[in-house]
């Protein structure tokens, strides 16, 4: 009997080696930063100043006319979130300032949100965690948008001088990692273009104005932050978070799908960030636009290239309005608010970017999935990051990979339906409580790795 059980056991252990034998640790470098990121309006409160306050006053905005409110006030938070952050292990934060906090009315700036800042800034330095700032995410201040928000010329010069503010403000030495814009492309195509987010404009493809102001802001913030770091004697590196999807013709071999595919992409994903390379604004969309300008000071104005990944649209097209249809899914699971998985996809944008933008590094500045009950989150997570470690090893230079996000949070245009976060947290009482993928990104931080499959 003893025997037999001894014989048991003998095969258990052979076969789970097996098993585990067949699965390979995917590590990546020792000196790859672990980030989660997050965006000011969308967790901190009282953003009682921004444009995007005035848009939720508005029925019909929102899903369920959410407002943002207190959001999860990470205001009143900030030392326990950052304990969260600390619990994960991750050695990089990614968060935005509030340009309506900090210049709530033209040209008057708030001392103590500043200090708020410098001191959020100060403790995640403490814990050992460093600081990516991004500049604009998504939202402006009230007061600039009664001028006109992107269309109004002096918002080029009102964006430098809160650069600099932020950069003073904060205090000269500390982040390394800026980004002045998060998703340009969906600022521009969601406010100018299809209306749905703040100012709400539906002008097509007229968009001139308000993308070549875009791209000047970016240029005069860029060279501001070098300059004010250089003049402390400081190396930073500044950059874009642009959203990235994968778009996929319905038929392979269906030239016109291929070829609106081709274009979507084209102008969805590249327009910014290559102007941003060449200097030049160059949209062209057959019978709709067609810009080709030099934008002074905005040649090479990226020292890496922030990739958000989410998610592959399958593009197709039809004889009734709108015509052509980007938002197809290929046929994997969904998550919670529609968008397909496909973690493939994280490749193949880490493969165009750098045939598009050759010694550029690269940063997954957000990676996430829609998933109240948790069920496919930590596979979401495995299996994209396996592809950037295989990215990694072919020879792609992907610095660092941010997971969106901390906790649930106000989520734009689905309000708080839609629960991102690696903390479940309840909007009435404030509790944030661990979801169970929470352990399994502590542990791929704590191994610099993972088993695959
Ligand atoms: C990205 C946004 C971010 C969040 C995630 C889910 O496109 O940058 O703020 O809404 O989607």
């Amino acid at each position: 009997m003893k025997r037999v059980g001894f014989l048991c056991g003998f095969f258990f252990l052979l076969f789970t080696n097996l098993a585990q034998a067949e699965k390979k640790f995917v590590s990546f470098p020792k000196t790859f930063r672990w980030c989660v990121a997050t965006a000011a309006h969308q967790i901190e409160g009282g953003n009682t100043k921004s444009d995007w306050w005035q848009w939720e006053q508005e029925a019909g905005h929102i899903a369920n006319d959410d407002k943002s409110g207190r959001a999860i006030d990470h205001w009143n938070r900030v030392p326990q979130d950052t304990a969260l952050l600390k619990y994960l292990g991750v050695n990089t934060y990614r968060l935005s300032v509030e340009w309506a906090k900090v210049e709530p009315e033209e040209g008057v700036f708030d001392q103590e949100v500043l200090t708020h800042y410098r001191e959020e800034v100060d403790l995640l330095l403490a814990k050992g965690i460093e600081p990516m700032i991004t500049l604009i995410h998504y939202t402006l201040p009230q007061w600039v948008a009664e001028k006109g928000s992107w269309e109004w010329d002096g918002i080029v010069p009102a964006f430098e001088r809160f650069t600099e503010r932020v950069f003073e403000g904060i205090g000269a030495n500390k982040v390394l990692f800026w980004l002045t814009f998060n998703e340009p492309m969906g600022i521009l195509m969601g406010g100018y273009s299809v209306g749905l987010i703040p100012p709400g404009l539906k002008k097509n493809m007229d968009l001139e104005r308000p993308l070549t102001n875009m791209l000047s802001a970016h240029a005069v913030a860029y060279h501001t932050l070098h300059r004010l770091a250089l003049q402390n004697g400081q190396a930073i590196q500044v950059g874009i978070a642009e959203h990235l999807r994968v778009y996929q013709p319905w038929l392979s071999h269906d030239p016109l799908a291929d070829a609106l595919a081709r274009k979507t992409a084209e102008v969805g994903n590249w327009t910014f960030l290559n102007a941003a390379d060449t200097g030049i604004l160059k949209l062209n969309v057959p019978l709709q636009v067609n810009i080709n300008k030099k934008i002074p000071q905005l040649r090479k104005t990226q020292d890496f290239v922030g990739i958000n990944y989410y998610r592959r649209c399958v593009v197709g097209y039809q004889c009734t309005p709108p015509f052509i249809n980007i938002e197809g899914s290929g046929g994997n699971p969904l998550s919670d608010n529609g968008w397909e998985i496909y973690p493939e996809g994280i490749a193949q944008v880490i493969q165009e970017t750098s045939r598009r933008f050759p010694g550029l590094h690269q940063f997954i500045t957000e990676n996430g999935i829609a998933d109240a009950q948790d069920a496919n989150r930590t596979q979401y997570m495995k299996d994209h990051l396996y592809h950037v470690a295989r990215m990694i090893e072919e020879g792609h230079p992907v610095r660092g990979y941010c997971f969106w996000t901390l906790t649930d949070n106000f989520e734009w245009l689905d309000g708080y339906k839609t629960r991102f976060g690696l903390f479940e947290t309840d909007v009435t009482t404030l509790k944030r409580k661990p979801r169970p993928s929470v352990e399994f990104f502590r542990y791929i931080i704590a191994r610099n790795g993972f088993h695959y499959p």
